[in-house]
């Protein structure tokens, strides 16, 4: 069977609720063995042995990733091969403009990774529409 990922971390549970939005879109492929899994719980393996990839994070410190814990997973990720493995990025914010997102988005795409859009941002806590857009973003990545 396929397999999608979702691997985040979240403090306060906003990018929580985003990651098993993500992960319903992506149960649209019903051929797809959808995980969900805390970044402390992942692997690199899970990674390298998954078909399609969703990371979240929000935005952190000044406009970077969580640094005990995502920071250092996502670095180990430099040397994944990501070919036919499409990415999805998301994550919650608050007061800055996205700067972490697209941060995140050049350094992926550095690694080689595609990524299926643009990284999803939520305003705090997922609204209804943004639950909507999280499940569209589970559904480009199985596609
Ligand atoms: C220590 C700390 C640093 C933060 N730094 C930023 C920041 O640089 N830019 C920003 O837009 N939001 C920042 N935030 C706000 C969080 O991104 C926001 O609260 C988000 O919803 C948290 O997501 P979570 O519930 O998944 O942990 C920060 C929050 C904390 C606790």
């Amino acid at each position: 069977m396929n397999k999608a990922v979702i691997i985040y971390w979240s403090g306060t549970g906003n990018t929580e609720k985003m990651a098993y939005e993500v992960a319903e879109g992506a149960k649209s492929n019903t051929a797809m063995e959808v995980t969900v899994m805390k970044v402390e719980d992942a692997s690199k393996e899970d990674v390298v042995n998954a078909d399609a990839v969703a990371l979240g994070c929000p935005s952190m410190g000044a406009e970077v990733l969580e640094e005990e814990e995502m920071e250092p997973f996502v670095e180990a990720l430099s040397d994944v091969d990501w070919t036919n493995k499409p990415l999805g990025l998301f994550g919650s914010y608050d007061w800055g403009d996205g700067e972490w997102m697209r941060d995140w988005e050049a350094r992926m795409k550095e690694y080689g990774a595609g990524l299926v859009q643009e990284g999803l941002l939520v305003h705090l806590e997922p609204s209804e529409e943004d639950n909507n857009n999280c499940r569209l973003l589970g559904e480009k990545l199985v596609k």
